[in-house]
């Protein structure tokens, strides 16, 4: 199976919890009782990925948010708006491509009553990386579309840069070709016409995206 660099099979890794011939349910049932990393303590649930088997093409964010950390479905907060709506503009359904993230529980800091979303680090990310693994066994993608660095770098590795390689299609070691693009959250962050700007960065990858499938 395809490894991430840094992935480990050690005792009571996650690698360890993924069955034999996973199909996308039992490795959801697998995953909600992972405990590879202390990032299951203060997250709700697991959010594992969610889309058809053998979807042609599968989106991978960073983790979850707060929305996504109290609903259990991947991209469902406002990153997942702004993710529907260029996704449509784009011309890809939602319900065609598998959405998942690298690392399947929401890290969190309290700022008074607000859940204030941390970076995964890189022994967090490392710990989540067979299930991501086990979902590109399991889907088979044709494309990879990377949502961000975190996504950019846990498949495509530590020397690629969003900006500089958004929307070319690379090998990547994980088995599909894969494709760097901006988070929606980069978009939310940014005002005026900077929005416009990374709005059309993302649906024009993802036009790309879809002109290979
Ligand atoms: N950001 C992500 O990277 N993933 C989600 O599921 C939601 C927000
Ligand atoms: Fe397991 Fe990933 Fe959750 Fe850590 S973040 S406990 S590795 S599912």
């Amino acid at each position: 199976m395809a490894q991430l660099p840094l992935t480990g099979d050690e005792e009571g890794g996650a690698q360890a919890l993924v069955p034999p011939r996973p199909s996308l349910r039992s490795l959801r049932e697998a995953a909600a009782g992972c405990r590879a990393c202390p990032l299951w303590k203060t997250g709700t649930q697991t959010v594992f990925g969610e889309g058809l088997k053998r979807s042609r093409v599968l989106l991978v964010g960073e983790q979850p948010g707060d929305r996504e950390d109290r609903e259990g479905r991947p991209f469902v907060g406002p990153a997942g708006r702004v993710l529907d709506d260029a996704l449509e503009t784009a011309g890809i359904e939602r319900g065609d491509a598998y959405v998942t993230n690298v690392v399947k529980h929401f890290k969190w800091e309290a700022r008074g009553k607000r859940r204030i979303h941390q970076s995964p680090k890189a022994e967090e990310i490392r710990a989540c990386a067979p299930w991501l693994e086990a979902e590109l066994d399991v889907v088979r993608p044709e494309l990879v579309v990377c949502l961000g660095a975190t996504a950019v770098k846990a498949v495509l590795g530590p020397s690629s840069r969003v900006m500089r390689d958004h929307g070319r299609v690379e090998a990547s070691r994980l088995g599909p070709p894969a494709m760097p693009t901006l988070h929606p959250s980069a978009i939310l962050r940014a005002d005026g016409e900077d929005r416009d700007s990374a709005m059309a960065m993302l649906v024009g990858d993802l036009r790309a995206a879809r002109a290979r499938l």
